[in-house]
């Protein structure tokens, strides 16, 4: 396991940069051109561990996928031309090619078995495996078929309406494409609505989707076609410059070209609530996305509440909102968030934690954490515990103290942020 020693001698972000591409959309463009017959290219894709496990499954499924850097051609006989794989999938650390890819398997008339990290294994997979089986699927696996290894036995499914328990994208996402390999009307309906890349991109493939507030309707068609898809820079990785230039004297960085979906776009109320100087110039659409430039300068922010139908939208971001807490004057209360303990790691803990080493006083809720601001932090030895957005936190964190941070594990940052340390320099050293 490798592990970093953070001390930097200047903690002044400015300049513009770009972050990677967005870490949802680059999966569902994998999966989604693989499904379509025909030429499928993603520019900006996310050449990130996570979505790299999404081209292996499919590759192992037949599709022919190429890759240089971050651009990806596939060309695919379409879902009639998808094979059985000889060898069981290998998932890695990614909770969205888990769920998304059951759902797809569900559809297909083969036998699959799948399996991923330490990480991965722990994490729920009933939620998406339930409705599923629901429509007919067989899916077993460890602990009454809720944890990976999981083995599916798909096809032959029936439509159903579903109303998810868990606010959840990656439930959503998986039901609907059974839903696509499913003849008849399959619609989710949800209580708040959750990221909707897949229902944007979807419609590009040319299937017959329709939304309504927050209830989808699919029509089953397994007649999608191959197109090209840019993919926007990822908020949630921008997030954590966006929460640096806020937190350190003198900063003031623009982040070009990332992806403002709405459903994705809770961290800049976030920064607002919160007193953070933050400008947003929407730029254009591409591919039924949103994107823009987004500034941020050196503020002193104030604590929030933060709680109820926000927390989808901010979900992956709470980390490094946490650590822009312990900076705010007031105490931040972050309610109504219990997801957080069904991520990489319980993120409600490794946030805890983590912060309470370097200095903050923080305390876990049943379903969140409450931050007392204004606090100097300080160094210590930390670990990101394999989760990428744990590491990325700690690494911002060094920016607030002259004390050296060792952060063990460093590695698991390239699952989302490959780039991150190279990107956090450029800003560091204008
Ligand atoms: C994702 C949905 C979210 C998010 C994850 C990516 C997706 O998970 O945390 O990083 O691409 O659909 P949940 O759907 O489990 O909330």
């Amino acid at each position: 396991m490798s592990q970093k020693v953070l001390a930097f001698d200047k903690k002044t972000l400015t300049g513009n940069i770009t972050v990677p591409g967005d870490k949802s959309i680059s999966h569902r463009a994998v999966m989604f051109g693989s499904l379509a017959e025909g030429k499928t290219k993603i520019t900006n894709f996310l050449a990130g561990e996570d979505c790299l496990s999404t081209i292996g499954a499919f590759q192992a499924m037949g599709v022919s996928i190429r890759r240089e850097e971050n651009t990806v051609f596939i060309d695919s006989d379409g879902i009639n031309g998808l094979k059985e794989p000889v060898q069981p999938i290998d998932l890695g650390n990614s909770g969205t090619t888990a769920r998304l890819l059951i759902g797809i398997l569900a559809g297909l008339p083969y036998h699959f078995t799948l399996y991923g990290d330490d990480s991965l294994s722990k994490r729920p997979m009933d939620r998406i495996a339930n409705p599923l089986r629901e429509m007919g699927a067989k899916i077993d696996g460890r602990e009454n078929g809720r944890l990976l290894p999981i083995a599916v036995r798909g096809g032959h499914l029936s439509p159903i309406d579903f109303k998810p328990p868990v606010k959840s994208a990656q439930v959503k996402s998986g039901v609907l494409l059974a839903g696509l390999l499913t003849e008849g009307v399959t619609t989710v309906e949800e209580v708040t609505k959750t990221r909707d890349h897949t229902e944007n991109m979807l419609k590009a493939f040319g299937a017959n989707i329709s939304v309504e507030g927050t209830k989808v309707k699919i029509t089953g068609n397994k007649n999608l076609s191959g197109c090209d898809i840019e993919v926007p820079g990822d908020i949630s990785s921008a997030a954590f410059f966006l929460v640096a230039a806020a937190i350190t004297e003198g900063s003031h960085i623009t982040i070009e070209n990332v992806g403002l979906n709405p459903t994705r776009t809770g961290i800049i109320d976030v920064l607002k609530m919160m007193g953070v100087s933050i400008n947003v110039i929407e730029k254009r659409t591409i591919g039924g996305e949103p994107i823009g430039d987004i500034t941020v300068k050196a503020s002193q922010s104030k604590a929030a509440i933060i709680e109820g139908d926000i927390i989808p939208r901010i979900i992956d971001e709470i980390p490094i909102i946490a650590l822009l807490a312990t900076q705010a004057e007031g105490k931040t209360i972050i309610k109504d968030a219990e997801e957080l303990r069904f991520k990489e790691t319980d993120r409600i803990e490794s946030v805890v934690t983590t912060l309470s080493k370097l200095g903050a006083t923080i305390t876990g809720t049943k379903d969140g954490m409450i931050i007392e601001g204004n606090t100097q932090l300080h160094g210590g030895v930390t670990e990101s515990y394999g989760d990428h957005r744990i590491g990325m936190m700690i690494a911002i964190a060094s920016l607030l103290t002259d004390d050296k941070i060792e952060l063990h594990d460093d590695e698991c940052i390239a699952i989302s942020y490959p780039t991150f340390f190279e990107d956090l320099h450029s800003l560091i050293s204008n």
